[in-house]
């Protein structure tokens, strides 16, 4: 982590993501305030210092040039300063930020107040163009933080690539090309960000006609929690919470809508076709995280979990689709542990949530703060030296994060 300070944000990886990444940035926030209160405030605040005028946080914040990394600031056209995406991600940093709060109330206390209004503007935003009837959805398979997973494959299968034109991505230098997205998943992300920035970021434009707009269970469970979160810090702060439990009604409905009878487990809906992905994602097992127990997604849990030897598989095993080092596809991602591992233990599933954290440690210990790990052999996978893994083994994994506290709802 402390490679990766730049000094008031922390870059992902060095040479692969070589600027501010948002969701990243609220763990690295998480890691620091294991050893630094101060640090993990400032990591914070510099992330809300690049918010949109409407509260829209962006998923990279170009603080700086580097050429190791497609797309860069000259791709996007957003007309920021600084320079940013045109897109957010995962809205975990309410989540964290009270997590933070709880280790130094004193301190925290004034930081808290001035991020109140910006998370409360962030989700806000979410709920105005994010929105289905309750559900949470991302526009592009990169808001979801989980870039290729298979449960995108129906909505990208529908993209016209033809004014893409040529790239170089970079990705592919430094990484195994059998550990990244393919190159039409590549030119498919593309396609969406050229028609966005075409329609000059118009939130209405790309709700309407955007060639992606998939429902999903990891950014509506994700926010559930972070309404939850708070709803807790505004209570705190003596503000008003109304608008916060309105949020948390509605996205409670929205997840019921997300259950697939079929799979057995919350599942991704694409908006424009009205059809379930038939995919069991570890996104799915975020449902404990958000506060919504379901009997049946523990089966389905234990059902994956013990179709190989480490957990959390980024997809089912048992489906075509899996691809133990792809990315998304099957890898496991401490990140996600953490957050499965959270939602199990605060829901009293300790077996499960035992497993889930004794498995990220074995995993990190053996194979280092990689990217992802393959779930079979329990090697590591894509870059290495990463600011989250490292942050999650400090804030969670490792016998030394005494610290971490499981607040209650
Ligand atoms: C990849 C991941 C995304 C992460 C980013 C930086 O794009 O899919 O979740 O934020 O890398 O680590």
């Amino acid at each position: 982590m402390q490679d990766n300070d730049r000094g008031n944000y922390t870059v992902p990886a060095i040479t692969l993501y070589p600027y501010q990444w948002n969701w990243d940035s609220a763990f690295a926030a998480l890691g620091f305030s294991t050893f630094d209160i101060k640090r993990a405030w400032v990591e914070l605040n510099t992330l809300f210092l690049a918010q949109w005028a409407n509260g829209m946080v962006p998923h990279i914040i170009f603080h700086q040039s580097a050429s190791t990394y497609f797309p860069g600031p000259d791709i996007w056209f957003t007309n920021k300063i600084p320079q940013t995406s045109g897109i957010s991600q995962p809205p975990v940093a309410a989540s964290f930020a009270r997590i933070i709060f709880e280790k130094d109330k004193e301190y925290g206390f004034g930081q808290l107040k001035k991020l109140f209004p910006k998370f409360m503007a962030s989700h806000r935003w979410f709920f105005e163009h994010r929105n289905e009837n309750g559900m949470i959805v991302v526009n592009h398979p990169w808001e979801s933080g989980r870039d290729n997973a298979p449960e995108w494959d129906e909505a990208m299968g529908n993209i016209d690539i033809s004014n893409v034109g040529e790239y170089v991505r970079n990705d592919l230098i430094y990484i195994d090309p059998h550990m990244r997205p393919q190159q039409q998943d590549y030119d498919r992300f593309m396609a969406i960000v050229y028609f966005a920035r075409n329609c000059g970021w118009n939130e209405k434009e790309m709700a309407d006609n955007g060639p992606f707009r998939v429902a999903n269970p990891g950014v509506t469970f994700i926010l559930l929690r972070a309404n939850r979160d708070l709803l807790a810090i505004a209570k705190e702060l003596g503000e008003d919470s109304s608008e916060i439990e309105e949020w948390i009604k509605s996205i409670e409905g929205g997840a019921k809508q997300l259950w697939n009878a079929k799979i057995n487990a919350y599942d991704a809906i694409n908006i424009r076709t009205g059809n379930f992905a038939n995919s069991i994602s570890a996104a799915s097992f975020l449902c404990w995280y958000g506060g919504i127990e379901n009997e049946k997604m523990l089966e389905t849990f234990d059902r994956v979990t013990n179709a190989v030897k480490f957990s959390v598989p980024s997809h089912d095993p048992n489906s075509a689709k899996f691809e133990p080092l792809r990315y998304w596809r099957g890898p496991i991602w401490g990140v996600v542990n953490m957050m499965i591992g959270m939602g199990l233990s605060q829901m009293g599933h300790n077996k499960q949530a035992k497993k889930v954290h004794s498995d990220t440690v074995t995993l990190i210990s053996k194979s280092g703060f990689t990217e992802y790990f393959d779930p079979i052999e329990g090697n590591p996978a894509g870059g290495k030296n990463f600011t989250w893994t490292a942050a999650i083994w400090l804030a969670w994994a490792s016998p030394f994060a005494t610290e971490f506290k499981e607040l209650s709802y």
